[in-house]
């Protein structure tokens, strides 16, 4: 089993559109995908359960009381349309992850709540997709805790890498290296901003091979996929755009062999 955190502390630059979009072609290449859904805000948590708003048990009773709430009884079948998602589980989340968290400030091992639990499951999913949220906070800390490999999107706007070297500061803090494994990726990216884009491949260059080659693009589709309550995939399955999350799965899952 391998886990790939979708992470960066800037807002609103397609962390959770990604999550949902990159567990969406992880499920149809076969693979037993898990999507969990870290940021309370729970946009991944609706898309992925095909619009439901409340759940028996969520990420955040297992932060709160693991003993009593393992993960796996969080943990149901991704939904679109009505139907299963072959291949796919979700862990959703829900407003109350916040506060819980606060609360955990306490709890000895608080930032290893999440690998502890993913030990417990990891014959059972060949991958495990984080959604994080646009903070660092203990929440996303378990997530660096947990990760094999860290995914982060770079959006089109003139202010997409402010930040990055923080980020980039706190994954080697955390994972106590100074050589992470992470990869950027540029998310909404219209070939017509020329200007734009000049500037930050000229940026991004200096991560070297750390930069994939997928850039996805700004699509419509995509947000509408999201706003239906379902993946890209079975949205429109004619959109051009699936073959660059296709892309990215393919990139992603040479780095996780590596
Ligand atoms: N490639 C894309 N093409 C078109 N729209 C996109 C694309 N990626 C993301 N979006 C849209 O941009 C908005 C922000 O995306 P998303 O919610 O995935 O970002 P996020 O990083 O998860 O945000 P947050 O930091 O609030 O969690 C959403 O409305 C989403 O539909
Ligand atoms: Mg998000």
């Amino acid at each position: 089993m391998k886990v790939v955190a979708i992470i960066n502390q800037k807002g609103g630059v397609g962390k959770t559109t990604t999550a949902i979009n990159l567990s969406a072609q992880f499920a149809k290449e076969g693979l037993r995908t898990l999507a969990i859904d870290l940021d309370p805000q729970a946009n991944m948590t609706v898309v992925l359960s095909g619009g439901q708003f409340k759940f028996e048990t969520t990420i955040s009773d297992v932060f709160e009381a693991a003993k009593k709430h393992s993960i796996t009884k969080a943990i149901i079948p991704a939904q679109a349309d009505g139907d299963n998602i072959a291949n796919l589980s979700l862990c959703p989340t829900d407003i109350r992850l916040s506060r819980v968290i606060e609360q955990s400030l306490t709890k000895v091992h608080r930032e290893r709540i999440l690998f502890k639990q993913l030990q417990t499951i990891k014959d059972r999913y060949d991958v495990v997709i984080l959604d994080c949220p646009p903070n660092l906070s203990l929440t996303s800390v378990n997530a660096m805790m947990a990760a094999d490999l860290f995914l982060i999107p770079v959006d089109g706007g003139s202010f997409s890498l402010n930040g990055l070297a923080d980020l980039l500061d706190a994954l080697e803090e955390v994972k106590e290296t100074d050589d992470v494994n992470f990869v950027v990726f540029r998310n909404e990216y219209a070939k017509a901003n020329k200007l734009i884009n000049n500037f930050l491949d000229e940026q991004l260059n200096e991560l070297g091979d750390k930069v994939l080659k997928t850039k996805v693009p700004r699509i419509e589709a995509i947000g509408q996929a999201s706003v239906s309550a379902e993946p890209l995939l079975t949205y429109k399955p004619s959109s051009v755009a699936l073959n660059d999350y296709k892309a990215l799965a393919k990139e992603i899952i040479a780095r996780l062999n590596a």
